[in-house]
């Protein structure tokens, strides 16, 4: 079986399609950019094709984009001459970049199990400025939905996980408080919380 990443790669094209002309998102990233009084940089977490980090730059901030799928950093660089993107994998530590105000992490954690949450935190803390903000938007649900995926006859392993907003904010309760919900599509949350100083 192929992996979660061969399915990104493989589908990058697909995503970028559907994705840079679907403006549902704005709203919100608009929103998350209120928190900050001036120019912030923002982490794209698991970018994709950058179509997110796209609106964010339009909205005024500094993006960088992180994905470890070689073939979506790809078409996020050609679309996207003024970001920085970096193909490198959420599990791996990419203090490299440097410090940063806020962090987007919209329909990455649908990827992470419940027991792999806690190294994507920590090296997320190692880069996130303390009083910083982070957006997470994902599906609302409780474990694992979903192993695979097939697509034209090839079989993807594709880890589906659906999350409460009361689960992550525990999850996170430590270092960081939960300071607005963002009403958005129907099944998804989006969650804006604040890193204590
Ligand atoms: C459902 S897509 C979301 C893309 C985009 N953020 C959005 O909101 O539409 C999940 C993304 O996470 C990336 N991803 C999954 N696991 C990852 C990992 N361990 N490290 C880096 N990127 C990862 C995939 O390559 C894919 O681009």
């Amino acid at each position: 079986m192929k992996s979660l990443k061969d399915f990104y790669d493989d589908t990058a094209e697909q995503w970028a399609e559907l994705w840079y002309k679907n403006e549902t998102m704005l709203p919100v990233l608009q929103e998350f950019l209120n928190c900050f009084l001036k120019k912030p940089i923002i982490l794209d977490l698991c970018c994709g094709t950058g179509y997110e980090s796209m609106r964010l730059k339009g909205l005024g901030a500094e993006v960088i984009g992180i994905d470890f799928s070689e073939k979506s950093i790809d078409i996020a660089k050609k679309k996207n001459k003024d970001i920085c993107f970096f193909v490198e994998d959420i599990f791996n530590d990419y203090s490299y970049i440097g410090k940063v105000d806020g962090v987007v992490f919209l329909a990455g954690l649908v990827h992470i199990s419940e027991n792999q949450i806690y190294k994507v935190v920590e090296n997320l803390d190692k880069v996130l400025k303390k009083d910083g903000f982070i957006l997470i938007s994902s599906k609302i649900g409780n474990g694992l939905m979903q192993t695979k995926r097939i697509v034209e006859g090839i079989e993807y392993e594709r880890p589906f996980y659906g999350y409460t907003i009361q689960q992550v904010t525990n999850y996170l309760s430590n270092d960081y408080s939960l300071i607005k919900v963002i009403d958005g599509e129907p099944d998804w949350f989006n969650i804006i919380l604040k890193k204590k100083g």
